[in-house]
């Protein structure tokens, strides 16, 4: 079985759900259920016997400890973080916790299951931390895209605890030999995304009627990656993926954030016209800019493609439309989400 930390948040709980769709290989799931954290992405895996959650802390070595001991995985995916670069702009502290300190406390409960391994078991088990771009800092215009040799130079205290766990788990590799792997992906979108990243803020607010902040001149590039394809690049590192090597992971697909805003009223403008008969594109609001804020991220994805054989399988244009009709067809979702009622999930499903 696999271990899968943050589970309940957006990338995790997509990965999760392929992975039980493809695989007969039992899952335990480990997440905080932080705000960011909601079971109900996980709802349809409930009377799953190969899936179980279980709510803790990465930061809690004990029960980490007692995890590992009780449910012997082969390999850890490590995706619980705080994610959100706005929010650690406001508030650093759960940052520096989560992503620092609770990556510490996770790699040395790993280390010390892995060390106590028979010999079979030891080698082939894998420790898969999920990291970002965001750690090789800002491209200007016309830059190569960021290789796994960009040095690290992060600019939020989002990106600079992300780049601290990921030297702590080079570190751990090197030192103890834990077998690791690495992956720094570009931006995600797609279902479960939760709205207060860009492309499902856009979404919510134009269908309510309400603002589409964009920062400053909207001319920052992201490099936008289907998050489903996301995921099978992770399945790929973690069967395929050489010990202790860094993969980065992109869509080849950058384009700049009012771009993405237009796309994404040009697609609502089709699938759901406002009764108004306007576009949401009147709904554009242009806002103070980002502390920081990083111009440009591109990735280079030759060397995953090149080693495992991956490329992704959407192109932005099947993704946004996919993604787009995914919210309209989850407005249940989006509500849960927006009133707060998905944190009843928990007890609703789960009871005591
Ligand atoms: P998210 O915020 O949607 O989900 C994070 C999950 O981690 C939540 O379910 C939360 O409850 C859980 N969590 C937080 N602190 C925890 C803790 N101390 N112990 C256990 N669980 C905890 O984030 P996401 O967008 O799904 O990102 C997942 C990972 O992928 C993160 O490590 C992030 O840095 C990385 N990443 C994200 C993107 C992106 O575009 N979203 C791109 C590249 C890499
Ligand atoms: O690059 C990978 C990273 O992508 C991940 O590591 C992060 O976890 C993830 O949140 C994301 O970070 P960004 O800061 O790029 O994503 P966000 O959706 O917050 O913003 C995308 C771009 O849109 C960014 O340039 C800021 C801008 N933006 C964002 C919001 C929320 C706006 O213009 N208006 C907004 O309201």
């Amino acid at each position: 079985m696999i271990l899968v930390t943050g589970s309940a948040g957006f990338i995790g709980s997509n990965f999760v759900l392929d992975w039980c769709a493809l695989h007969d290989e039992p899952v335990l799931s480990l997440d905080k259920l932080t705000y960011a954290g909601n079971l109900e992405n996980l709802a349809s895996l409930s009377d799953n016997p190969r899936h179980s959650f279980v709510q803790g802390d990465i930061g809690d070595a004990e029960l980490v400890a007692r995890l590992l001991a009780e449910h012997r995985p082969r390999a850890v995916i490590n995706f619980a973080a705080e994610s959100h670069v706005d929010r650690s702009i406001h508030g650093p502290e759960d940052f520096i916790q989560t992503n620092i300190v609770g990556t510490f406390h996770l790699l040395e409960a790993v280390r010390a299951y892995w060390g106590a391994l028979p010999d079979a078991e030891k080698s082939a088990f894998r420790f898969l931390h999920v990291s970002t771009d965001e750690v090789y800092g800002s491209l200007v215009k016309d830059e190569p895209a960021f290789t796994e040799l960009h040095r690290y130079e992060p600019n939020s205290p989002y990106s600079a605890s992300k780049a601290a766990s990921d030297h702590l788990v080079r570190a751990y590799h090197h030192t103890y030999g834990l077998p690791v792997l690495t992956t720094n992906c570009s931006n995600n979108y797609g279902p479960y995304h939760f709205p207060e990243k860009l492309i499902p803020l856009l979404i919510v607010n134009a269908l309510a009627g309400k603002a589409l902040p964009v920062y400053g001149d909207g001319q920052q590039i992201r490099d936008w990656l289907y998050v489903k394809d996301h995921c099978s690049a992770i399945r790929c590192v973690l069967e395929k993926g050489r010990l202790g090597e860094v993969y980065n992971v992109g869509g080849w697909n950058e384009k700049a954030n009012l771009d993405i805003v237009h796309t994404v009223c040009d697609l609502l403008d089709e699938l759901r016209p406002s009764s108004a008969g306007k576009s949401y594109a009147e709904q554009i609001t242009f806002v103070t800019d980002r502390p920081g804020h990083d111009r440009r991220y591109a990735i280079d994805a030759r060397k995953i493609e090149r080693e495992l054989g991956w490329k992704p399988a959407e192109t932005f244009e099947t993704g946004i439309r996919k993604t787009v009709q995914w919210y309209l067809d989850n407005q249940g979702w989006v509500n849960n989400v927006l009133s707060g009622n998905y944190r009843q999930w928990v007890e609703k499903q789960y009871g005591e």
